[in-house]
């Protein structure tokens, strides 16, 4: 049995990784400071501490001495948007949290750290399968901070530290906050298509994302625990390969009973037009291949999703 630290353990792909390094009978310390994620969402079993990973108090008063054997490092402001409202904290809150932790591992003789980085750190790409060797070039402050903290990684490796990040692509599924309006492509649309019977996307249909499912994401982070050569490695994690955004509407207007109205209007701040991922590195590294289609995946989340939608979540703080 081993002994993990997750951060961002109260979010929706946080918590998912937290239960499912407890049904391998792991011991889990989870950190989230409940700002999008829900105290509910923290898995029976965990031990919680609620703080702010950027706080250096965290580190030197609350969190154990002993070494921990891997840090998930999934806490994070996570919407490209809401970067341009407070580009400084953003800043603290994706990219000093991860130079604490990675100090933190080191004071403590933590030698393992899994981050979970993302597809904004490539910005504008061919239309193309992009690889990892892409030149990155972000198009938000949210991408800036990511690949900043991808290189605190990679500097943290001459001091034993050995990180893999995976750049996570749109990521979906059951558990998905469906109350932040601002960040998740699937969650918006669908809490708008069941809420309202209209979905507003704000941009052209056109655009292209490729979409993991969260077992997928969840598979990906539990495979570098075993993967040697996932070590110092940046890595894309992907699921559905190239899909425009019409075309997922379709799919989610497909899976809902009642008429659904659609309207294409407006933009937002640091979006990138298209994207989806090489997942060569994926397989090659860690034995990653994705094993839930875009179809099944929106049928089990609408499936599990529609009849939560309406109860009340106590956030703290919802958006
Ligand atoms: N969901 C996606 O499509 C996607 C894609 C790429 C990368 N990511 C990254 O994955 C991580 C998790 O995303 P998610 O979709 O689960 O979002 P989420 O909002 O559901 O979860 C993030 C969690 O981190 C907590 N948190 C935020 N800042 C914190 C801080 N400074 N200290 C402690 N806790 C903090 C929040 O309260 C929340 O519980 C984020 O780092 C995000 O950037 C997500």
């Amino acid at each position: 049995m081993a002994n993990y630290l997750v951060t961002g353990i109260a979010g929706f792909i946080g918590s998912a990784v937290a239960r499912a390094l407890l049904r391998q009978g792991h011991q889990v310390t989870g950190v989230d400071n409940l700002t999008t994620g829900y105290r509910d969402n923290v898995p029976a079993g965990a031990a919680f501490i609620k703080a702010d990973c950027q706080d250096a108090a965290l580190y030197d008063t609350v969190l154990p001495r002993t070494p921990f054997d891997a840090i998930f490092h999934i806490a994070g402001q996570s919407s490209g948007e809401v970067s341009f409202d407070d580009p400084a904290y953003d800043l603290r809150t994706n990219t000093e949290s991860t130079l604490h932790l990675l100090r933190f591992a080191r004071r403590t003789g933590c030698t393992r750290l899994i981050y979970a980085s993302t597809m904004s750190v490539y910005g504008c790409q061919p239309d193309e399968p992009v690889h990892e060797t892409a030149p990155a070039a972000p198009l938000s402050f949210y991408g800036v901070g990511k690949l900043a903290s991808e290189h605190y990684l990679r500097l943290h490796e001459q001091f034993g530290i050995r990180s893999t990040a995976l750049r996570l692509f749109n990521v979906y599924g059951h558990g998905q906050n469906m109350d932040n309006m601002r960040q998740g492509m699937v969650s918006i649309f669908m809490a708008m298509m069941l809420r309202n019977g209209h979905i507003h996307v704000k941009g052209s249909p056109e655009r292209y994302r490729d979409f993991v499912h969260i077992d997928d994401v969840v598979r990906a982070f539990l495979l570098c625990l075993g993967q040697q050569r996932s070590h110092g490695e940046v890595i894309n994690i992907a699921g559905s390969g190239r899909v425009t955004v019409g075309q997922l509407v379709e799919e989610l207007r497909a899976l809902h009973p009642a008429p659904v109205t659609v309207e294409f209007s407006g933009c937002t701040a640091g979006d990138m037009h298209g994207i989806h991922a090489d997942k060569d590195k994926a397989r090659t590294v860690l034995g990653y291949t994705p094993q839930v289609s875009l179809r099944q995946g929106l049928e089990d989340m609408y499936r599990r999703t529609a009849p939560l939608l309406t109860r009340h979540h106590g956030a703290e703080n919802a958006s």
